[in-house]
């Protein structure tokens, strides 16, 4: 069977890290977090003190992008992907609210998306790779066989992101994520470069009233035919 590159794009907390790991598993690919990248570079700006007063340090930031390196490994138990900014591993300190807060405005600028689409691109080289985010079907690989565009309501994604943090033993503030969400959605949506979009041949999928069961289904389903056809 033809090993293809499948992009899962969509708005913030509605599981699509967790659908594209699993798929990837289920079928024997490569998974790549695109998301995680841009996590790792926010928490990268607030260590080596880049942000005042909610501000980031554009310009200190671009001279130290080289000093940037993200790689991933895959967990010898889990199988599952692991962040490593600079040979540290961050998988769990980037998924605090804190790095949610500043990296939709990390992720905005220009020269920080050039760098990511770069690595992304080479990560792709080798196919057979589902890589999740919100611009793979559009600019990191417009020519990906298989397009997914991810949506659900702004309050069902809170309210996973409010189950999820309260799972690893945070103590969750409902509205203080449901407003993250938006305003996540916001910049996104509204960014210059590489803004949140469907492609136009990208499958939409809106998930709220979906078991993780029916859309793995749906996913499989999707995937065989594709690779069946081309
Ligand atoms: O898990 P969640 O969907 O909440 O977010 P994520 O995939 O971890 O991505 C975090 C943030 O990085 C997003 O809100 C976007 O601002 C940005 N991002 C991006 O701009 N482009 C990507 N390909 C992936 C993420």
């Amino acid at each position: 069977m033809k090993r293809i590159i499948i992009a899962i794009d969509g708005f913030s907390s509605c599981g699509k890290s967790t659908m594209a790991k699993a798929l990837a598993r289920n079928i024997g690919y490569l998974y790549f977090d695109s998301g995680a990248m841009y996590r790792a570079v926010a928490l990268y700006c607030m260590q080596n003190s880049l942000i005042t007063d909610g501000e980031i340090d554009t310009e200190a930031l671009r001279g130290k992008m080289k000093d940037i390196h993200i790689t991933f490994e895959a967990d010898p138990e889990t199988k599952n992907s692991i962040t490593f900014l600079n040979g540290v591993n961050v998988e769990h300190s980037i998924r605090s609210l804190e790095v949610s807060r500043y990296v939709s405005n990390v992720a905005a600028l220009d020269f920080v998306r050039s760098e990511m689409v770069e690595q992304q691109r080479e990560m792709g080289k080798q196919k057979g790779i589902v890589m999740d985010g919100r611009d793979i079907g559009t600019t990191v690989f417009p020519d990906a066989e298989m397009k997914v565009f991810v949506t659900a309501s702004a309050e069902v994604r809170a309210k996973r992101r409010y189950d999820e943090l309260s799972a690893r033993g945070d103590n969750p503030n409902f509205n203080e994520i449901l407003e993250n969400v938006l305003q996540r959605d916001h910049i996104d949506q509204t960014r210059d470069v590489s803004p949140l979009k469907k492609a136009d041949d990208a499958i939409l999928l809106d998930n709220s009233n979906l078991t993780r069961e029916e859309q793995m289904e749906w996913l499989i389903d999707t995937y065989k035919k594709l690779t069946t056809e081309c």
